[in-house]
């Protein structure tokens, strides 16, 4: 029987199993735990002899960028069979979901990678961050007069994410998450998170979900944060003092974020660190759908020449004239005049902010005379990308 390439069924799910414990270790029956927290539906096997011996997981929801959120489809839980490794599988597989999500119109695909090079021979480039804050609880800014906190019920996970909702765009490249990445931000595993917040006529201004991690050694502790979420000055001020006040018996706040966090600006002087986590990969899979659907600098009016190489997606491939006005984009086939020529993946690295163009250049990227080059950079301005979210 031929290899397939098909939606996961009912029957693959023990080999699913197999397939994900044996490439990112742990029990089987949390792997079987996190298999089934997706649909079905949304796993995709490549069968041989009618066995999963390769798997990928697709998690659909958006990313902002330009202050806009695009819609895109998360991949998790790529694995390969360990006795089939080695041949191409996953390149194959991989390429077989690309072309998918392009068919479908799914502008644009994120996820963390384990191998870069896998992921680049589909279309997929470095294109955000994820950073790793510690900072000493007792070095927090503690403003007197800010707001209270207080607890939140379950009845208030609502409002925490409509606030999240409301702060989201403003933070290029983060998430909007769905339900996978929302049912993972107050219960990951066995961790529990609780949430306090800062409440404002019927809303949230901020909250953060909290975890203590005790230290048995000296019986301290450690605050870990889930999430932290300020739509206000006020909000990051209060939220500020009541995490300082934990200082007698906390050591440090840990947390993902971008490299600049409004707990560590708002510190009167600079302590703890911050460490690359992980860095994440975008690929565009639609390219008209990916450039109309961000956001652009709203003093920016211009016109840019594209001419596109993309190997998995011939659709992308080509020219395309790309109009920007008034923060908005309309995309059209063909071009004239003189062209940014770019990879797939450099249309990647610049389309979240991620590299100037003049950067993709220096990578490989992406090329063109310095007029195209300084076109680009002005059009996909934008601060550094960076998500707190892991999927
Ligand atoms: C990573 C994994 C999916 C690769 O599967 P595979 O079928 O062996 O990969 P392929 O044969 O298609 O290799 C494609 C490219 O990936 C890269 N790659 C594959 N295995 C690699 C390894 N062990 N180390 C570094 N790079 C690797 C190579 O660049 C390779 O291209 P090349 O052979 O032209 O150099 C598989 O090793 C696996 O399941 N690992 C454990 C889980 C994991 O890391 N999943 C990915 C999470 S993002």
């Amino acid at each position: 029987m031929a290899r397939e390439f098909l939606p996961a069924a009912d029957r693959d799910v023990p080999a699913l199993v197999s397939l994900i414990t044996d490439a990112f270790a742990g029990p089987a029956d949390a792997a079987e735990a996190w298999v089934r927290t997706h649909s079905l539906s949304s796993v995709r096997v490549v069968r041989d002899e009618d066995r999963p011996i390769s798997c990928a997981i697709r998690i659909p929801m958006a990313q902002h960028f330009g202050g806009r959120p695009v819609p895109m489809v998360g991949i998790a839980g790529v694995a390969v069979s360990p006795v089939h490794r080695g041949a191409g599988l996953a390149r194959d597989m991989m390429a077989r979901v690309i072309s998918e999500l392009a068919a479908e119109g799914a502008a644009l695909s994120t996820l963390y990678a384990s191998t870069r090079p896998l992921y680049r021979q589909v279309g997929y480039e470095a294109a955000g961050c994820r950073f790793s804050h510690r900072l000493p609880v007792a070095r927090l800014a503690r403003l007197p007069g800010s707001a209270p906190v207080s607890p939140l019920s379950d009845a208030d996970l609502p409002l925490a994410r409509a606030c999240y909702e409301r702060a989201a765009p403003a933070q290029q490249g983060s998430l909007l998450r769905g339900e996978y990445c929302w049912s993972r931000i107050w219960k990951n595993r066995d961790d529990v998170f609780r949430g306090f917040g800062v409440r404002a006529g019927g809303e949230l201004e901020g909250y953060v979900a909290l975890r203590q991690q005790r230290k048995p050694e000296t019986g301290h502790h450690d605050l870990v944060l889930n999430d932290f979420v300020a739509t206000t000055p006020a909000a990051v001020a209060a939220l500020s003092t009541f995490l300082a006040g934990f200082a007698t018996m906390a050591d440090d706040v840990v947390f993902h974020a971008g490299a600049s966090h409004p707990l560590s600006l708002l510190m009167p002087h600079h302590h703890g660190g911050v460490t690359l986590h992980e860095p994440w990969m975008l690929r565009v899979c639609h390219v008209p759908r990916a450039l109309e659907a961000r956001g652009y600098p709203a003093g920016i009016s211009a016109t840019l020449a594209l001419d596109i190489r993309d190997e998995v997606v011939p659709s992308n491939a080509g020219q395309w004239t790309l109009t920007v006005r008034d923060g908005t984009a309309k995309v059209a086939r063909g071009a004239s005049g003189p062209a940014l020529s770019l990879d797939i993946r450099g249309l990647a690295a610049i389309y979240t902010s991620f590299l100037s163009p003049t950067q993709a250049q220096l990578a490989g990227l992406v090329q063109g005379n310095n007029d195209l080059l300084a076109q680009a950079g002005a059009i996909f301005a934008g601060p550094a990308p960076s998500m707190s979210d892991f999927f």
